[in-house]
């Protein structure tokens, strides 16, 4: 598919097949993540490719127990990742550096777009990712199990493999004019936002009502709008958000990103 038409079609897979990933072919993807730009092409990011049940098992429990873990053959965790750079600058006894926010900002802006051109080649060769945003919540965890040296902080994951379900509808966005800005920000009223959330929100609500037993859940939480939902405890709480946030600190403390 032309890679326009096959952006505009980007589906997220959450059920896989078991069959494996060939070697070459997920070398041959990876490879494509390491051609993406990267910041002064220092390439400050990794990936550690988990494959092994065992390995996955863990995952699976880090992961908030999200079954496609399990399932597909292989989850790749994304790293920023100054920690080979540093050993480098060392080698060769130049200054020492990016052991601080920055360093950890410029290898995570590297990791996520080498990710994105993982998934695009993917899904090309008719894979299908799904992204893990848990990755952040149980970093901390995350590192440990994969022996993570310090200047090394997992930001994001694919879960990677064959699709085994219908390929789903492309998933609702909002109106071009909500994220569009020409030349300054330009905050919008309530009723702009209004009007641009609507279709989304109708087709969001729609797709919940579509979940089996997820109607029942909302209605047990009391939540009526797609708004409620992100901010409840199903979704996004701020409890969860504070706590993680507070341990990411902690974590880019402890790896020496602070
Ligand atoms: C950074 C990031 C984290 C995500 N984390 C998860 C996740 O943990 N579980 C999940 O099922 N989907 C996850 N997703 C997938 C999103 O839910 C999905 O991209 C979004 O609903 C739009 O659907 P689409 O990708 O099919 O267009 C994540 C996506 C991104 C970009």
């Amino acid at each position: 598919m032309e890679i326009i038409e096959h952006l505009k079609n980007h589906k997220s897979i959450r059920r896989f097949k078991s069959d494996p990933i060939e070697d070459t072919l997920l070398r041959d993807l990876i490879y494509c993540g390491q051609r993406a730009s990267s910041s002064g092409n220092m390439q400050s990011w990794s990936v550690v490719i988990s494959r092994e049940h065992a390995s996955r098992e863990k995952l699976y429990e880090l992961h908030s127990r999200q079954k496609m873990i399990l399932q597909a053959p292989v989850v790749l965790t994304f790293c920023s990742d100054f920690y080979r750079i540093r050993r480098w600058l060392k080698i060769h006894q130049a200054k020492g550096s990016f052991d601080d926010f920055l360093g950890f900002l410029t290898g995570m802006a590297d990791a996520v777009i080498a990710a994105q051109n993982v998934a695009v080649a993917a899904e090309s060769r008719g894979l299908g990712i799904c992204y893990m945003g848990t990755t952040l919540w149980a970093s901390d965890k995350i590192s440990e199990h994969l022996n993570l040296p310090e200047n090394v902080v997992p930001v994001t994951s694919l879960v990677v493999g064959y699709p085994d379900e219908e390929i789903p509808e492309v998933r609702a966005r909002l109106p071009m004019d909500a994220i569009i800005h020409e030349e300054t920000y330009h905050p919008k009223t309530d009723q702009e936002i209004t009007d641009l959330y609507r279709e989304f929100e109708k087709q969001t609500w729609t797709r919940y009502s579509r979940i089996p037993g997820m109607q029942d859940k909302l209605n047990e939480a009391g939540i009526t709008s797609v708004a409620h939902y992100y901010t409840s405890d199903m979704k996004y709480s701020k409890t969860l958000h504070q706590q993680v946030s507070e341990m990411f600190v902690e974590l880019l403390r402890s790896k020496q990103f602070m």
